[in-house]
């Protein structure tokens, strides 16, 4: 018995002896609160500073004269995140730093953009979204994560889920375009894809879903100004894929630039505290826009930088990016008594909880495995990735007359244009850690897969000098020489491939548009070259819908490529010779010209919907309502027909039936669209609004029924308190191959 006791004495007291370490206590939850109470204030707001790389192992560090304070800022633990640093080995010295130097060795985070791939790019979001195939976005999101993961990064700064109806805003590449229930699919699929199954898993990065909210709604398009939106807009169109993206487990949110109906996304309360934070339960953490803090000031909000950092905290904003402020004010903003000290600990617990679920504190180097580094990047898998997304996000916009596809041998081609012959361009912006002039050019890609004789002929320049993320492409407006001998190669050759549009850095962030007509000498070069050969296959490289009426107007056959990525110029010789089908549909409406715009199809009805004989209606005297392309657009080489559309109530909704029938020569796939319209309700709805959609392949003559199931919450709207609420009555139930062209039934829902 005494022996006994003894030896209970004795366990008792080995085990009190043993602390526990970290990954041996219960949950994450409790592991952050053991760490938060050893924390000193100092180290907490610590966690919330977030700078950009400023130590480089491999060359002279520091590089300025902040640097030295921000290394020894790492070492005392006032930094929990960097971004912009690359690659295993600076990525390991870096929080070798943080953990073998400073008191408490807590890792930090490694974010940057990854927006559609590290090293391999993919097409960019816009064009991805295209497909409207979430299983290939999600792949291309994954293999994106694998990348960047096994080149050191934790957390990517994507998706942009900002919805855009503004053709001019540059960042209408970056995100899923115009339409909200899209967008929410979209974002899904991008959050799955970055994180995985499991966010402890080595090739899985944190999410971000970017910008909260309201940056795609800038007024006339231009980059970082003012958003001012009514309350149905901002529930029904601009948060859904907020809220989708944290459904579906997205760990951190990004703030915005813009001010939203008069206050710094940054620095609002009720987007951040009430919505997020409160009513939707978000317990991942926010990141401040580059600087964003710091810029409530300039907005006119903020007096000065004590007084950015004090209402940016009290709105929720928890890391810093970039602008120093929280290292500079907020402990003494608690001292004083302005914030109180339970803010910093939440935004703390909340950054800290993020860094156990990635596995950052169970092995701080995870991520920074050189020999993963070495065969991950730039491997076949994602090399096939890249081509699989890029064919699936073209688009075919008109082929009359049959010209596509073409034949690989016999013919004469020319091929004109600056960006036909461009590695660079195609690359898009936002390109992550891409080596330049690395695409597979649309030259490149026709020479490899067919033996026709090809003449490249420049044509006019598109720009010239430096081609940067910084600054904008210098579009040449001087020098038309070379219109003449791509004229002089076009008059004989059987086909003319010409490829015009934008240069990849001619959208994306800064980079709005007044006029998105084709830049430069282009629509110059197309008309004359039209003038000699009528038979031109149009392929474009854009960022944004551009204004196309002469060429929709002139030309038979038009392909929107985009800007696909590392593999473009296979993806598009694949496609013009009929090796893929294409499929793609288009995630923007297409305006004939920059004065309809903002131009989209969910609009709303209002009381002069016309036509009428008289003026009296809501319509231009000088154009037309219609878009040129509608949202949802796009053709394939074969041709499909809808027909015995049924609509039945089921026990949740309604059981939306129709049959497709591929009635050409080709295999192809289709987009079947689902639409619907609430016609009287308690705050009006647009005339149409995308509430599902199927992607399916069929043989030629094969036809299919295809089911799409709505239930009542897709048949509800969100009220001007935000209540998503369902209101019985009629609906028009449509269905087709775009926004425009639908068979509709009506139906009375109660
Ligand atoms: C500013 C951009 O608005 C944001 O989207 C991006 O993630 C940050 N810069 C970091 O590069």
């Amino acid at each position: 018995m005494q022996r006994q006791y003894a030896f209970f004495i004795l366990l008792l007291s080995i085990l009190i002896s043993c602390k526990p370490t970290m990954s041996q206590m219960s949950s994450i939850d409790d592991k952050v609160d053991q760490l938060l109470q050893k924390m000193t204030l100092e180290e907490k707001i610590g966690q919330m500073n977030q700078y950009s790389s400023f130590y480089d192992i491999t060359g002279p560090a520091p590089k300025d004269g902040s640097a030295k304070t921000r290394y020894d800022q790492v070492k005392s633990g006032q930094v929990g995140s960097m971004l912009n640093v690359l690659g295993t080995e600076q990525i390991r010295k870096l929080q070798q730093i943080a953990v073998e130097e400073s008191r408490l060795g807590i890792p930090l985070i490694f974010g940057y953009d990854v927006i559609h791939g590290y090293k391999t790019l993919t097409p960019i979001p816009l064009a991805e979204t295209a497909s409207w195939d979430l299983e290939a976005i999600e792949m291309s999101a994954r293999n994106a994560a694998k990348e960047a993961a096994a080149a050191g990064i934790n957390w990517t700064f994507a998706p942009m889920v900002d919805i855009s109806r503004d053709a001019r805003w540059g960042r209408v590449m970056e995100g899923a375009g115009e339409d909200t229930y899209l967008g929410c699919r979209v974002a899904e699929a991008r959050v799955r894809g970055f994180q995985g199954d499991d966010l402890n898993s080595t090739s899985s990065i944190a999410a971000t879903a970017k910008h909260f909210a309201g940056y795609g709604f800038a007024e006339s398009g231009k980059d970082y100004n003012t958003a001012d939106v009514g309350l149905s807009t901002l529930y029904n169109v601009i948060l859904p894929p907020f809220k989708a993206a944290m459904d579906a487990g997205v760990r951190t949110f990004m703030n915005s630039f813009n001010e939203l109906n008069g206050i710094p996304a940054t620095g609002d309360v009720f987007l951040q505290r009430d919505i997020l934070k409160g009513e939707w339960g978000f317990d991942g953490f926010v990141v401040s826009d580059w600087g964003s803090i710091t810029e409530m000031q300039d907005h006119g909000y903020a007096a000065n930088g004590r007084e950015a950092s004090k209402l940016a905290a009290i709105a929720g904003s928890d890391m810093d990016m970039e602008s120093s402020l929280y290292v500079e004010h907020l402990k003494d903003l608690v001292e004083s008594g302005d914030v109180d000290e339970t803010l910093i600990n939440d935004a703390a617990r909340r950054i800290l909880k993020v860094k156990y679920e990635l596995g950052l504190f169970d092995d701080p180097y995870k991520y920074c495995d050189a020999s993963r580094e070495k065969s991950i990047i730039g491997n076949d898998e994602m090399l096939a990735g890249s081509l699989e997304m890029a064919l699936k996000s073209i688009v075919l916009l008109k082929n009359e007359n049959g010209v596509l596809p073409l034949a690989k041998s016999g013919k004469n081609i020319a091929v004109i244009g600056q960006l036909a012959n461009d590695k660079n361009s195609p690359l898009g912006n936002w390109r992550g850690h891409v080596d330049a002039n690395t695409a597979i050019s649309v030259l490149e890609g026709l020479q490899s897969h067919s033996t026709n004789t090809y003449t490249y002929e420049q044509g006019v320049k598109l720009f010239d000098g430096e081609e940067s993320f910084i600054r904008h492409i210098n579009v040449n407006t001087t020098d038309d020489s070379g219109i003449d001998e791509a004229v002089a190669a076009a008059k004989g050759s059987d086909v003319v491939i010409m490829v015009l549009g934008e240069h990849g850095y001619m959208s994306g962030e800064g980079r709005s548009r007044a006029n998105i007509n084709l830049p430069g000498f282009q629509q110059e070069l197309l008309e004359r070259v039209h003038s000699v050969n009528e038979n031109i296959i149009l392929v474009l490289m854009n960022g944004r819908p551009l204004a196309l009426d002469w060429a929709d107007k002139n030309i038979n056959t038009i392909v929107e490529a985009w800007h696909l990525g590392s593999r473009s110029g296979d993806a598009i010789a694949q496609v013009l010779f009929g090796d893929y089908n294409p499929s793609g549909k288009l995630p923007v409406t297409f305006p004939r010209d920059v004065n309809q715009v903002p131009l989209y199809y969910n609009y709303k009805n209002t009381g002069r919907p016309g036509p009428i004989e008289m003026v009296f209606w809501s319509h231009y005297s000088d154009q037309s309502n219609d878009p040129l392309y509608p949202f949802g657009y796009g053709l394939s080489y074969t041709t499909f027909e809808y027909s015995n559309l049924n609509v039945a109530e089921s026990s949740d909704g309604l059981r939306v039936s129709v049959t497709l029938s591929n009635t050409g020569k080709y295999t192809g796939e289709e987009v079947v669209q689902c639409y619907i319209r609430d016609k009287f309700a308690s705050v009006t709805r647009p005339v149409k609004e995308l509430k599902g959609f199927k992607k399916l392949g069929l043989e030629a003559g094969e036809s299919q029924e295809v089911v799409i199931n709505l239930s009542k919450a897709d048949l509800s709207f969100y009220n001007n308190q935000g209540k998503l609420i369902f209101e019985p009555g009629e609906f028009e139930i449509m269905v087709g191959g775009n926004s425009a062209d639908v068979l509709v039934e009506t139906i009375e829902m109660k």
